[in-house]
């Protein structure tokens, strides 16, 4: 039986309480989900990984140890070698190859993700009448959302062979939808 977007959330929730954690899985499925759907792929399996690939994160904070440490729970919880794989595959440091839509999406989505999340958090209005324009000119921002890595938010769009701004335009009407959830301001709030 393939894995359910419920058992991963099961597992997530089981391993992570951080309200951030939470926020950041989710933001990265939508993205990674978005993508499935526009490549004709598996959502239910991207879903899957995406929720997945930090859910060691608490527990192993550190490179010496997540993601890699992970897997073997992964494995026990009965994922199959697919989504162990996919969830590695995400981490700079392991430098495996990224050779599938999957583990490209994975990579392209999980730190452009958090950052269109931060940029939207400064804002009024949050996501709504966010510009790729705008968010390109916070990513040469140092400072801002420091933690995101501005070569790997490059390289995940060079990944995906699309421009920078349509990745960054993909990642806004992604996370639309999920807004509520990751503490934005939404439509219905607006109304
Ligand atoms: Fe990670
Ligand atoms: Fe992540």
């Amino acid at each position: 039986m393939p894995p359910t977007r419920e058992q991963a959330w099961e597992t997530l929730t089981r391993y992570t309480k951080s309200e951030s954690l939470l926020r950041h899985a989710v933001a990265v499925e939508a993205s990674t989900r978005f993508y499935a759907r526009k490549f004709g792929e598996d959502e239910e399996l991207w879903s899957v990984v995406a929720l997945l690939h930090d859910f060691d994160y608490e527990m192993h904070p550190t490179l010496d140890k997540h993601p890699q440490d992970g897997a073997p729970i992964l494995r026990e919880e009965g994922y199959p070698e697919e989504v162990v794989d996919a969830v590695l595959s995400h981490a700079e440091h392991l430098a495996l190859p990224r050779d599938t839509p999957l583990n490209r999406t994975l990579f392209a989505c999980d730190e452009l993700s958090g950052f269109v999340h931060a940029c939207a958090l400064v804002r009024p209005t949050g996501l709504e009448g966010l510009e790729p324009k705008s968010v390109r000119k916070k990513l040469k921002q140092p400072s801002f959302a420091a933690g995101v890595n501005r070569d790997e938010v490059a390289q995940g769009a060079e990944l995906l062979g699309l421009e920078l701004d349509d990745h960054i335009r993909n990642v806004i009407a992604a996370l639309q939808p999920i807004a509520g959830e990751l503490g934005l301001r939404t439509a219905a709030d607006a109304a």
